[in-house]
């Protein structure tokens, strides 16, 4: 039986994180993954095909609608959604390969199976093909074993995915043609992003969401910006409406829907994209074999200082357990997690975890919004800043959108930041240190931004909320 310091069940952000910095701590370790290519829901089938998609339909729709302001003429512009797609397989494969590549280079034991804890220090791995050859099932001893095996789609009972015409984001990563009408179940961050790919290719996309509007816990106001945006755009919304059912008729799917006053309406469409939410993935793990608690919401349980699940040699990290469901935030925990182990002061500050949507305009904030900040009596002060004042954001065409500083009113401490705008998803990062960092608005508007850039937008907001805001 072969015999490992660490063995980690999952090869995603979490899991592939925790391996690397465990290794590079010394350990002895072995990955366990079931896919055939390593990286998890995000780098196969989640941020990295979704982002090569959101790129391509971009440029698409810049071709259409953007190059002529430019004084660029671009005749014949076509679609080759296979073209697209294929792309998108070749950048999935580059960036899955360069996780073996990590793998070899840290010396760490690749293992292709399924894993099922048999105790609490043995893992049982199953081959994947089981009639293979070769196949053969091995049992590895750990001395620390970390399960990351992730999250699937939540699926409705009443909507039934068959993967053509009612699908997952799984398969609305690799549609065949684009859609005439794509409806969408669930105004959340896949909605948005995967029915943005496939609005701008010439879909007409409605999206039905049960709650009265978008981003849970975003500032109110952005997020009514954003969604203004996205209707001009010609999305249509369906809030505050409930799924009865999604029905495959013929080639088309019918979704029926009902809205608040409890009127009953049938949505006529081509695709149906059900996304409202994923579920841990801890199907055959054995948990109970070794005694693993989960949470009443069904993650595994942990302490979120040391990852410890109730059991004190296994932890446990990522879409697994509580808390948003986001790469980073998985790779910030796999690293604190495997320096705790080895003694070192590992921690992930979870209040500035950035969320951010990649439509475009792009969508992202760090730290509260104006009602969690009501809710919660901080008194606090606002700067605001436009894209339409910054000359950078002229240059290229991109005048829509806003940026909201929030700071505490008596120590100028900065509490939060939401971007609606282009390049959101960079800028965000300059706000999420200066949180991290316990700066006040006052520091960044006396930091030297680079002229002509999208960030002088932060330092106008950090201006503006010491009311001396000179580009307004
Ligand atoms: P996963 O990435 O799900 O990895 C778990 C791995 O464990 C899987 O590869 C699985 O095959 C394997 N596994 C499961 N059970 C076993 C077993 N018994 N034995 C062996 N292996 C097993 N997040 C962002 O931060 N930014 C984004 O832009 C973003 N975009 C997304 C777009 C889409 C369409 C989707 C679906 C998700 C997106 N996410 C994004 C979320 C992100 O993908 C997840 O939060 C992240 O992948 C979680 O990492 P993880 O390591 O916990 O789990
Ligand atoms: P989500 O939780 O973001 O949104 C689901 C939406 O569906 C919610 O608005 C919810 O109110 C709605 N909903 C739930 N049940 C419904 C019903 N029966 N009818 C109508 N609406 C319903 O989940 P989503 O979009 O599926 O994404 C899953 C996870 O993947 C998220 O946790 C997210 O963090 C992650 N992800 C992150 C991305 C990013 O960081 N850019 C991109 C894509 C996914």
């Amino acid at each position: 039986m072969k015999e490992f310091d660490l063995v980690v069940v999952g090869g995603g952000p979490a899991g592939y994180v925790a391996a690397i910095r465990a290794a590079q701590l010394k350990m002895s370790v072995a990955l366990v993954e079931k896919r055939a290519t390593l990286g998890g829901t995000c780098l196969n089938v989640g941020c990295i095909p979704s982002k090569a998609l959101l790129d391509s339909s971009e440029h698409y729709e810049n071709a259409l609608k953007n190059f002529a302001e430019h004084g660029i003429s671009a005749k014949d512009i076509k679609i080759d959604a296979a073209q697209m797609v294929k792309r998108k397989d070749k950048v999935v494969a580059e960036v899955t390969a360069g996780v073996d590549f990590l793998m070899k280079k840290n010396k760490i034991e690749r293992i292709w199976g399924i894993a099922s804890l048999i105790s609490t220090t043995e893992i049982e791995v199953v081959p994947v093909d089981n009639k293979a050859k070769d196949a053969q099932k091995q049992t590895l001893k750990a001395k620390r074993i970390i399960l990351a095996t992730g999250s699937i789609p939540v699926e409705l009972p009443t909507v039934p995915i068959d993967g053509k015409v009612i699908v997952t984001s799984d398969h609305a990563l690799s549609l065949a043609k684009v859609p005439e009408h794509l409806i969408v179940i669930g105004a959340g961050v896949i909605g948005l992003e995967l029915g943005s790919v496939w609005r701008r290719l010439g879909a007409k996309v409605s999206v039905v969401e049960f709650l009265p509007r978008l981003f849970g816990n975003a500032d109110r106001q952005m997020a009514n910006l954003a969604q203004r945006l996205y209707e001009q755009q010609g999305m249509q919304f369906f809030f505050e409406h409930k799924v009865e059912k999604a029905e495959v008729k013929g080639k088309k799917a019918v979704v029926t829907v009902k809205d608040a006053n409890g009127t009953v309406k049938a949505l006529e469409g081509d695709v149906v994209l059900c996304a409202v939410g994923r579920k841990p993935y801890l199907e055959g793990l054995g948990l109970e074999k070794a005694g693993v608690k989960l949470t009443e919401r069904g993650r595994i349980a942990v302490d979120f200082h040391s990852y410890k699940t109730n059991i004190p040699n296994i932890f446990a990290l990522g879409d697994v357990i509580e808390g948003p469901m986001l790469a980073h935030k998985a790779m910030e925990e796999a690293v604190a997690c495997v320096e705790i182990m080895v003694g070192q002061a590992g921690h992930v500050n979870y209040s500035t975890i950035p969320s951010i949507v990649y439509t475009h305009p792009e969508v992202a904030w760090v730290g509260m919004g104006e009602e969690e900040l009501k809710e919660k009596g901080i008194e606090y002060s606002v700067g605001r800043s436009f894209f339409k004042s910054n000359g950078r954001a002229k240059a290229m065409q991109e005048n829509d959108g806003q940026l909201k500083l929030l700071s505490d009113k008596k120590t100028d401490r900065l509490l939060g930041a939401t971007i609606v705008g282009a390049r959101a998803s960079e800028l965000i990062a300059e706000l999420t240190l200066a949180m991290e960092f316990g700066a006040s608005a006052e520091d960044i508007a006396r930091t030297c931004h680079a002229h002509p850039t999208l960030s002088e937008i932060i330092k106008d907001a950090a201006e503006n909320s010491g009311g001396w805001a000179i580009h307004q």
